[in-house]
């Protein structure tokens, strides 16, 4: 029996409109694979929606004075319009607010809690009395001991970038009231992805060596070999979906345990009492789209507590993407470093597939990707205008000139190469990329062959009239494959193409006698005027920016350079090389290691906020780099001197900063 296949797209947060970092990551992709499914008469559900909760979209109410529910019906306008006019169709776009929302995620966490899946666990947490409320990490605001910057976030530090915990923050202050936040005992539900990850997790994780990507995998598989450890998934808050359970008043779901609940929640929308077969039906493959900030949430965390559940189906593949840069630099919302989706269909109307094909033909499919105006401009140029649509128009032309306009009788000329195998292979193992430059193909090779044949030149000879005939019904069929398979990457083109090819579906013949309609022009050639203009118009973004650079934001962002020091300056730091002689979790302090370095001339003790990025037992013997001469600070009852100097990837993951090779413990660095 046929596969059925539901496809989900990350929901995005509903803090904000959608950037092209959206479409790249899993917008366009989910589109594609869901328009190429269908188009093999594939039985499919494509959904997605707006995820409405979580701390974000409260801070941002506080800060434009609104409420979370306002904040998010606008952004739900916003990107669900965006999102239609780009063609991306899904059979519901949910939303987490709603009811059915609400009940479907207090159903699943209902059943895992009389499961007795849950760990009940009581600690302590900064609480604001005045405001009568716990303080998630980003309502707390203090120094960075990282960088001293005043106002870093209780997870993130927007100056240096440095994650770390709430606890560890120089003078922590409640964002709420200012005030200083107190310890209050608060109990939370926590799932025990430790006990899942033996018991099912890895087991399951490795099954999909051989068929999720490389970069889906490795990531997934990193956090296993780290081991996991339980997480909370309820939180002190009042804006999400309520605890169903006894004792948990005032308390929401974590925003990334209703999340992916979302996608039954939608799936219950689109399908109706249907819905079941989405989910529990072993024939349906479930294929999840989404960028690289979530993969852990998909291939880990969602899929433990479907596990966890029993009822549902799990994942088949999560062929996630990497990040799509901007002009050589992150997108960044906080910056407005992006081009919007919805400021684009102002800037350049009508031309939403030049986005979508400048965007597929560079998908950060295995690796990062970078949008630049000049590259859009030259694929719209060289590539759609040049190719694509000149073909496709001269085609049409001659055949009015010849034909008036009738499809000539004629045989396919059979040396055409077919791509169709091509387009076939790739986009079924989600390499969206490799099957728009197939289907170029189709136009290249069309071009050719018209070039090659030259009509234009035989039309002059009553002898060449049926070679003639023969190229123009040949081309006139290409045009055709070239409509179909544009109704997966290009669909305005595709309906265009329908339209002037003067039939109803890609599933008619086109035969002889045929009358097609007259050409309309695809596609615009990009003046230089244009590219320029978006390019100033990011700049002035950037320019902004700068001058505002001291306002915190919330997400995590490209980090300027500080600003100039003197050379005394820098020789006032004691840099030394140090070897980890031992290492040790703290009790209460999920994030926090407690480490023991031989720095040659004595030893000393160290509080890192490395935890989650290293267990104590692999780190012993490890060489490093310590600033000996930073003040102490008592963390969690332990002195604290120096600090041990670590490096952040992109991903967040902190690497230490060894030497690079083997050198005795003291040595300066200078
Ligand atoms: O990263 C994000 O934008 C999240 N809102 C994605 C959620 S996906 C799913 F789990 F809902
Ligand atoms: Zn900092």
């Amino acid at each position: 029996m046929a596969k059925r296949h539901l496809i989900t797209c990350a929901l995005p947060y509903a803090n904000g409109p959608v950037h092209i970092g959206h479409l790249a990551g899993c917008f366009l992709p989910s589109d594609i694979y869901n328009r190429y499914l269908r188009m093999q008469g594939k039985e499919v559900l494509f959904i997605c929606g707006t995820d409405e909760h979580g701390v974000p979209i409260t801070l941002k109410a506080k800060k434009e004075n609104k409420t979370p529910q306002q904040v998010v019906d606008e952004n739900y306008s916003v990107i669900s319009a965006g999102l239609k006019n780009f063609g991306i169709h899904f059979d519901t776009f949910s939303r987490t607010t709603n009811t059915l929302h609400h009940e479907t995620a207090q159903a699943f966490f209902k059943t895992l809690y009389d499961k007795g899946v849950f760990i009940e666990e009581v600690t302590e947490q900064l609480y604001d009395a005045e405001a009568n409320q716990f303080l998630a990490d980003r309502y707390i605001v203090g120094t960075c001991p990282n960088c001293s910057y005043e106002s870093a976030y209780g997870d993130q530090c927007e100056s240096c970038g440095r994650t770390s915990s709430p606890q560890e923050l120089i003078n922590a202050k409640s964002a709420l009231t200012g005030n200083t936040p107190v310890l209050k005992e608060t109990k939370n539900w926590y799932l025990p992805l430790d006990s899942i990850q033996s018991e099912f997790l890895d087991k399951w994780v490795a099954s999909k060596k051989d068929n999720w990507k490389s970069n889906v995998y490795g990531q997934c598989n990193s956090w296993l070999q780290e081991g996991l450890k339980p997480r909370a998934m309820t939180r002190d808050l009042d804006w999400g979906v309520n605890v169903p359970v006894e004792g948990a008043d005032g308390k929401v779901m974590y925003v990334w345990f209703d999340a992916p609940i979302g996608y039954i929640t939608a799936t219950k929308e689109a399908a109706g009492e249907d819905w079941t077969k989405w989910w529990k039906d072993s024939n349906t493959e479930m294929t999840h789209f989404l960028g690289k900030d979530n993969i852990v949430f998909h291939t880990v965390i969602f899929p433990a507590m479907l596990h966890a559940h029993g009822a549902y189906n799990l994942p088949t593949n999560v062929p996630a993407n990497e990040f799509l840069n901007l002009e050589g630099d992150k997108i960044s919302t906080s910056r407005n470093h992006a081009i919007w989706l919805h400021e684009y269909l102002t800037d350049l109307p009508g031309k939403t597939d030049e986005l979508r094909y400048a965007l597929t033909s560079i998908l950060p499919e295995s690796k990062d990707a970078d949008f630049t105006w000049v590259d859009y401009q030259a694929r719209v140029n060289n590539e759609l205008v040049a190719i694509l649509g000149n073909f496709v128009n001269r085609v049409i032309v001659l055949t009015h000139n010849y034909y008036d306009g009738k499809v000539p009788s004629g045989t396919l000329h059979s040396a055409l190469p077919d791509v169709t195998g091509k387009i076939n292979d790739a986009l079924s193992n989600f390499n969206q990329r490799s099957g728009l430059e197939a289907f170029m193909e189709i136009a290249r090779n069309g071009n050719k062959y018209l070039q090659d044949t030259e009509p234009w030149k035989l039309i002059k000879d009553e002898a060449n009239a049926q070679t003639v005939a023969d190229c123009l019904f040949t081309c006139i069929q290409i045009v055709k494959e070239i409509g179909n398979y544009a109704q997966i990457f290009l669909p305005v083109t595709s309906d265009k193409l329908l339209n002037i090819l003067n039939i109803n579906s890609y599933d008619d013949a086109i035969t002889e006698g045929h009358k097609i309609n007259k050409p309309v022009l695809l596609f615009e050639k990009i003046e230089d005027e244009l590219i320029k203009v978006q390019r100033e118009k990011l700049q002035k973004a950037k320019e902004i920016n700068a001058k505002s650079a001291a306002s915190p934001t919330e997400e995590k962002t490209e980090i300027p350079i500080k600003p100039m020091i003197q050379y005394d300056d820098f020789t006032k730091l004691d840099i030394r090389v140090a070897t980890i002689t031992a290492a040790e979790k703290i009790k209460k302090a999920d994030r926090l290691l407690h480490i023991t370095l031989d720095i040659g001339s004595e030893t000393r003790e160290v509080v890192s906020g490395i935890a989650e990025h290293y267990a104590p037992e692999d780190i012993i013997g490890k060489q490093v780099t310590y600033l000996a001469n930073l003040a102490p600070r008592t963390l969690k009852k332990i002195e604290s001197t120096g600090m041990i100097l670590m490096e952040e990837d992109t991903d967040g993951k902190l690497k230490f900063v060894a030497p690079s090779e083997a050198t005795a413990a003291g040595s300066i660095v200078a």
